[in-house]
């Protein structure tokens, strides 16, 4: 009997519809290296399943990449943003809690840290989740 219950179950998660978070749409990020002085950024995002790579921005260069979230909606992406020799990290993307707020997470970088900007309203500001000394 539990096996049976197991075998629907995963043959559920094959054939389900997707949900509405995850309706085959693509949420997509951007970074754009918003840092004063004309100073270069490194960037390094990450999630369980993906790693992409150090991106190099030059002042006002920006890196996007797109993704579906997954069946759990436990999709997290986390960069750390690299001046200075100091790693400046920060959960850029947590399908949980911003699922709902963006498709298109257009994120300008500054010292302080990052904020979310969207056309017409204010930017969205946040303070670095940790530092860590290279
Ligand atoms: C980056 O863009 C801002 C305007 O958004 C501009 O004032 C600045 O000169 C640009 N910096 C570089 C290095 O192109």
């Amino acid at each position: 009997m539990s096996v049976s219950i197991r075998n629907f179950f995963l043959l559920w998660l094959l054939v389900q519809p997707s949900t509405s978070h995850a309706s085959g749409k693509k949420t997509t990020v951007i970074v754009t290296n918003k840092l004063q002085g004309g100073r270069d950024l490194l960037v390094h995002c990450e999630s369980a399943d993906d790693d992409l790579g150090v991106q190099h921005l030059h002042p006002n260069a920006s890196f996007s990449w797109s993704f579906r979230i997954n069946f759990f909606i436990s999709t997290l992406f986390h960069c750390s943003f690299q001046w200075e020799s100091v790693l400046h990290k920060f959960v850029i993307y947590n399908a949980r809690k911003d699922a709902d707020k963006c498709v298109l997470c257009s994120w300008i970088v500054k010292e302080d840290g990052p904020c979310l900007v969207s056309p017409g309203t204010k930017d969205d500001c946040y303070s670095w989740d940790s530092l860590e000394e290279r």
